[in-house]
């Protein structure tokens, strides 16, 4: 049943609960995504300056998942898969349905003439509800070569349970939830389109456990709490942009505008990454760096074992269960945050 308000992550808080746990060590927050044993439920979004190969091999190496993005030209992205293969990392890259027999030609380019063992492919589009990528999952799933047709297909994006039910019937192995949350979108701004992102994941989440297909939050982080939200409204992973915007491991060179370094940051729909044959719905924007992007991921998996504590969680699936929201008024919003300047005395 459609909800009768769609909220989003600052709508709502989760209520702490009666917990036995004495440790924070005690709690786990690893996860099995499509068979990719997570020690944490993090992607790095596949986007042309977040997801290149040095940010999947920091992300493997720290127990999350990069999916490639696709907005290199084809040879480099076919470089940067035999990189990759070479250090035995398992591969998800993504394709688009401008032309599916150019997308499922490249996947049999990789898999079948370089015979690169590929993990998984992401059908990456705006607009995931759409028939062309249930004919292109169909065409993967259909192949008579079981190369192609056992490659784990994760589709998206969709933000309604007939967009999960659509993909699932298509053949999907996995949907990636978020219509307009990212945080160089303007889809909401220009089409007047989207739903908030938390009802989106609790009703998507809902219909896929149901049908056993795990779901990813895409878009819309700004702290680990909300990482620790999206996960207790029922998602199996969470995809993140902004917050590993700016860091080493992304893609681009450092700059320094007004002697401060920053790095490039843009929506996959701004008119830098699509030509102007658009209408813009993202940012073409740039972020302070940030440095090494294992602390920032350090502080999302403390603040995800923070709040599995605060409800006495040991386990995701125990969190999941255990997890109840609050509604909250916007005030909310200002009780939430901290009305004292942080100083750092000299240790005595
Ligand atoms: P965050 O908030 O983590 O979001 O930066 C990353 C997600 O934003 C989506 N994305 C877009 N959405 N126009 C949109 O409406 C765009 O140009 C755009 N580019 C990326 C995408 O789902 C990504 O993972």
């Amino acid at each position: 049943m459609p909800a009768e308000y769609y909220y989003t992550f600052d709508d709502i808080l989760i209520t702490p609960a009666y917990s036995d746990i004495e440790s924070r060590q005690e709690i786990d927050t690893s996860v099995t995504f499509l068979g990719l044993p997570l020690k944490v439920p993090i992607i790095s979004a596949n986007m042309d300056y977040i997801t290149g190969t040095k940010m999947i091999i920091a992300m493997h190496n720290l127990g999350a998942l990069g999916i490639l993005h696709r907005f290199a030209p084809w040879d480099d992205q076919i470089k940067m898969m035999q990189e990759l293969y070479t250090k035995s990392i398992p591969i998800i890259f993504s394709v688009g349905i401008r032309d599916i027999k150019e997308s499922l030609d490249h996947i049999k380019y990789i898999v079948q003439d370089l015979a690169i063992p590929i993990h998984g492919v992401c059908i990456d589009v705006a607009h995931g509800h759409h028939q062309k990528v249930a004919s292109l999952i169909e065409m993967i799933k259909g192949s008579v070569d079981e190369s192609i047709s056992s490659l784990k297909v994760i589709a998206g994006n969709i933000a309604t349970i007939d967009g999960v039910d659509f993909l699932y019937q298509s053949g999907a192995d996995a949907v990636k939830v978020g219509i307009g949350a990212g945080s160089v979108c303007t889809t909401r701004t220009i089409a007047g389109v989207g739903v908030p992102q938390l009802s989106a994941i609790l009703e998507c989440a809902a219909f896929a456990e149901e049908s056993n297909i795990p779901i990813i939050a895409d878009g819309g982080i700004r702290h680990s709490g909300d990482v620790a939200k999206a996960i207790a409204a029922g998602a199996n992973v969470v995809m993140i942009g902004n917050l590993f915007a700016g860091t080493e491991e992304t893609p681009g060179e450092t700059f320094f505008l007004n002697n401060k370094q920053f790095k490039r940051y843009r929506g996959q729909a701004s008119f830098g990454s699509n030509g102007d044959r658009y209408v813009k719905e993202g940012i073409d924007g740039v972020v302070p760096a940030k440095g090494p992007v294992a602390p920032i991921l350090g502080q999302i998996q403390a603040g995800l074992r923070s709040s599995m504590s605060y409800v006495g969680a040991r386990t995701i699936d125990e969190f999941q269960i255990k997890a109840k929201f609050v509604e909250v008024s916007s005030h909310t919003l200002m009780e939430n945050s901290t009305r004292v300047t942080e100083v750092i005395l000299d240790a005595e």
